[in-house]
């Protein structure tokens, strides 16, 4: 794998000639647009990229774009791979390994979520203080290469503490409905039975998504600075109140938030870690 990382690294850099981004931005479902902010020096799309997964799912564009938000260097995914989708672990988070050896320090990762928690709304913001791992497999299991990172990797401190603190203070002064929370992670494709938001909302999770925790262990690994924030896209507690969620109303909901999002990383990106 160090191989190929290092092959899809060398094509990138060769592309974007002097260009060097420090922050990593990950585009969740419906975020897409929010390329459209970053002052574009050069984009990649993933089919062009040495050992990169191409992309399935139609909300999602597949490619990598680099430039300039609020003056900071960076570079977004627009466009993620999700285990339900077929891909290997390896290859859902392979682009997470590509970053870090691009030489980014801290990743920013955005998804949607469902709200576990009664004060929870559609629309609302959930800064992620931790994770449940639900999925089956996990990116890190077979032999591990000392290049990318340590074999027992410590979870405790995954998720950079002020960097949250300070979105929450940039939230509240902008009035944006905004909190901290724990992000359970499952696999999908199907959202889950009242009993099953029951079940993850008494575990102790604030929000569920079907993506992040794979990147968010990837990226743990190899010793990067996490920020993750979920959009909550429909209410999953209490099971009384529940409704049909579809695809599209979490689109929607997450495409009608975004612009909350990008108020706050726009003031959030010159906080160093
Ligand atoms: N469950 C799992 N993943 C999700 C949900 C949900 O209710 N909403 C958005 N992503």
């Amino acid at each position: 794998m160090y191989d190929r990382i290092q092959k899809a690294v060398s094509f990138i850099k060769n592309r974007i000639e002097g260009f060097r981004p420090k922050t990593g931005i990950v585009l969740g479902t419906g975020l897409g647009s929010m390329g459209g902010e970053i002052e574009q020096v050069t984009t990649i799309s993933y089919s062009e990229i040495p050992h990169f997964p191409s992309s399935t799912v139609e909300s999602h564009k597949g490619e990598l774009i680099f430039g300039y938000f609020e003056g900071v260097a960076v570079v977004a995914m627009s466009g993620r791979f999700h285990y339900y989708e077929g891909y290997s672990m390896e290859e859902v988070t392979f682009p997470i390994r590509v970053l870090k050896f691009l030489e980014i320090d801290l990743l920013i990762i955005s998804n949607a979520a469902g709200g576990l928690q009664a004060h929870l709304y559609p629309g609302d913001l959930v800064f992620i203080k931790d994770h449940i791992n639900l999925h089956a497999q996990n990116p890190l299991r077979g032999q591990n290469d000392e290049r990318l990172g340590v074999r027992f990797p410590d979870m405790l401190k995954t998720y950079n503490e002020k960097l949250n603190k300070k979105a929450l203070e940039i939230a509240e002064k902008n009035e944006i409905r905004a909190f901290e929370g724990v992000y359970v992670g499952t696999q999908g494709p199907n959202l889950e039975t009242p009993a099953e938001y029951n079940f993850f909302h008494v575990i102790g999770g604030d929000v569920v998504g079907m993506s992040t925790v794979p990147e968010v262990i990837v990226a743990r690994h190899m010793d990067m600075s996490i920020l993750v924030v979920s959009i909550v896209s429909n209410r999953c507690y209490p099971i009384e109140e529940l409704d049909e969620t579809t695809v599209e109303e979490v689109i929607r909901v997450v495409n009608d938030t975004g612009e909350k999002f990008v108020r706050i990383l726009k003031e959030l990106i010159h906080t160093t870690n």
